[in-house]
């Protein structure tokens, strides 16, 4: 079969692996091959159990494998053979030297363009893909032109605004496309041909461009309006347990002002994800490199409100529960960082399972697909702790239940007879106030919601 563009993606993970099942299913006239230094995943990526679980994700894959999506680790090969080259490497917080724990780790994409560039016998077009420091664009083209022979490389930037639970449907119908570059004509040409392959399925207006660093700037700044859009309904969480005011009241009253719309006012535990704190704490690097202090405070409070949050749960837990945990066996029902997904990559439900085991409680975790990733989590931790899949079995015994992940599963359950299998007085924390909190309370237990008012029998 002979195929009209070579597409390579460097990075087999959540957002190479999505974004590119989306391309080939859209787009079967291309040729579009992931590759990945993880012989494991690419392995899971070849088998009957993907890497990574999300909605309709293993439908796609499952249909054009082997017809224009390929899976490999053979890297070389791939970026020879390849027009266009996306890169969707992670680019984790540093671990070491200076930035430690606030800058991103730009070794992976480092690598990723010298090998680029080392193999590379014809043009070809480099994609950001991956969310990185703005600029970085700019130390990709230098590497990129220490080429010897006439090959030139035109870098874009593209990030990705996907969201984990609903990969599928941003990927298929996106708010926008954003593609960043150069004002030269070949950066343009390069441009275009990125148009081109997106406009297969996503209408034209919603494709957007912008001069580079706009682009890599945009990503940033998306997350951290979205994070702090939760640290900001979360902070009000605290002050309406103080006042008898109700989040959930307040979170209406306020999203139906169209100029604040209504999405991402629901309270939590605390935002988590493998993006949110590392994309807010690179901005925050940023702004300080720049000297601009009183910037990167600003946005650095989203994250402290965010930790505080956290705290806050864990507190609660032990304050209701007469100011010890120890020997208690606490139940959370939940661990990845959000429903619809397997991912416990900075997930609150870590947070708050380390700081029960300090509280010397013994922790019983259920979850419908991340008890896998919950175990290697907490690997490790000086604590009792068991994983069960089954909610009614993971209760049964035990004091309290605390509601770390918004599972619809969880919404349906029998209480009552959950209640029955409970040690009593039995306690409910809801940190995603998604359970029925007045039937809750009808049935016997000590309710304690997010930003509302507790329930309790004494
Ligand atoms: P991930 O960790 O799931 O996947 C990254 C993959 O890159 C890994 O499989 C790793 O083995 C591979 N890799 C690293 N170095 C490599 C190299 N030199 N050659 C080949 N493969 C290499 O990460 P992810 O969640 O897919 O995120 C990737 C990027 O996309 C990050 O910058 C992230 O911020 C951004 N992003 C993530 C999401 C999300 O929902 N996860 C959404 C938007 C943007
Ligand atoms: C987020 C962004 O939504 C994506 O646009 C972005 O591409 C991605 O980060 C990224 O760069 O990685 P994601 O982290 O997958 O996507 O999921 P979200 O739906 O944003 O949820 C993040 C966290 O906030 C979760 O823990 C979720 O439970 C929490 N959340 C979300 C709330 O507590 N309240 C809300 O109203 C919304």
């Amino acid at each position: 079969m002979t195929f009209n563009k070579n597409i390579l993606c460097i990075g087999a993970g959540y957002v190479g692996g999505s974004t590119m099942a989306m391309i080939a299913h859209k787009c079967p006239q291309y040729k579009v091959t992931v590759v990945d230094i993880n012989p494991t995943r690419i392995a899971q990526w070849n088998s009957d159990d993907l890497p990574i679980y999300e909605p309709g994700l293993d439908k796609i894959v499952k249909t054009i494998r082997g017809r224009n999506l390929f899976f490999s680790t053979e890297i070389e090969h791939g970026i020879k053979e390849a027009e266009i080259i996306f890169v969707s490497v992670n680019t984790p917080v540093k671990t070491f030297g200076a930035g430690t724990g606030m800058a991103a780790d730009l070794q992976y994409w480092e690598k990723t363009a010298r090998q680029i560039l080392k193999c590379s016998e014809s043009s070809k077009i480099i994609v950001e893909k991956s969310t990185f420091p703005v600029r970085t664009a700019f130390a990709m083209e230098r590497i990129l032109s220490l080429t010897e022979n006439d090959i030139h490389f035109d870098v874009l930037s593209n990030p990705e605004f996907l969201a984990e639970g609903t990969a599928i449907k941003d990927l298929e119908y996106p708010d926008r496309v954003l593609i960043g570059s150069r004002e030269t004509p070949t950066s343009i040409k390069a441009r275009d041909e990125l148009i081109e392959i997106y406009a297969n399925w996503i209408p034209k207006d919603r494709i957007i461009t912008s001069n580079i660093w706009s682009s890599e700037l945009s990503k940033l700044v998306a997350n951290a309006f979205l994070a702090q859009r939760i640290s900001s309904i979360n902070s009000f969480t605290a002050f309406c347990e103080k006042s008898e005011a109700d989040i959930d009241e307040v979170a209406r009253a306020i999203g139906m002002d169209s100029r604040l719309g209504s999405k991402f006012l629901i309270p939590s535990i605390g935002w988590g994800g493998s993006c949110f704190k590392k994309d807010i704490l690179n901005l925050v690097y940023l702004c300080r490199h720049y000297g601009l202090y009183e910037v990167a405070n600003y946005w650095e409070a989203v994250v402290n409100i965010n930790e505080y949050q956290k705290e806050r749960f864990a507190l609660n837990i032990l304050t209701a529960m007469f100011n010890t945990l120890a020997g208690k066996k606490i139940c959370l029902f939940g661990f990845a960082f959000k429903a619809n997904t397997s991912d416990t990559r900075e997930s609150p439900a870590i947070f708050i399972a380390n700081k029960l085991i300090q509280e010397r409680a013994e922790l019983v975790i259920t979850d419908p697909r991340a008890l896998n990733n919950a175990k290697i989590d907490l690997n490790g931790i000086d604590g009792k702790i068991s994983y069960i899949e089954d909610p009614y079995e993971a209760s049964n015994g035990c004091d309290a239940i605390a509601v770390m992940t918004e599972w619809e599963i969880y919404k349906g359950l029998d209480f009552e007879k959950i209640y029955q299998s409970m040690v009593k007085p039995a306690f409910i924390f809801d940190g995603r106030n998604i359970l029925n909190h007045k039937r809750l309370f009808d049935i016997g237990f000590n309710v304690f919601p997010i930003g509302k008012a507790s329930l309790t029998h004494f």
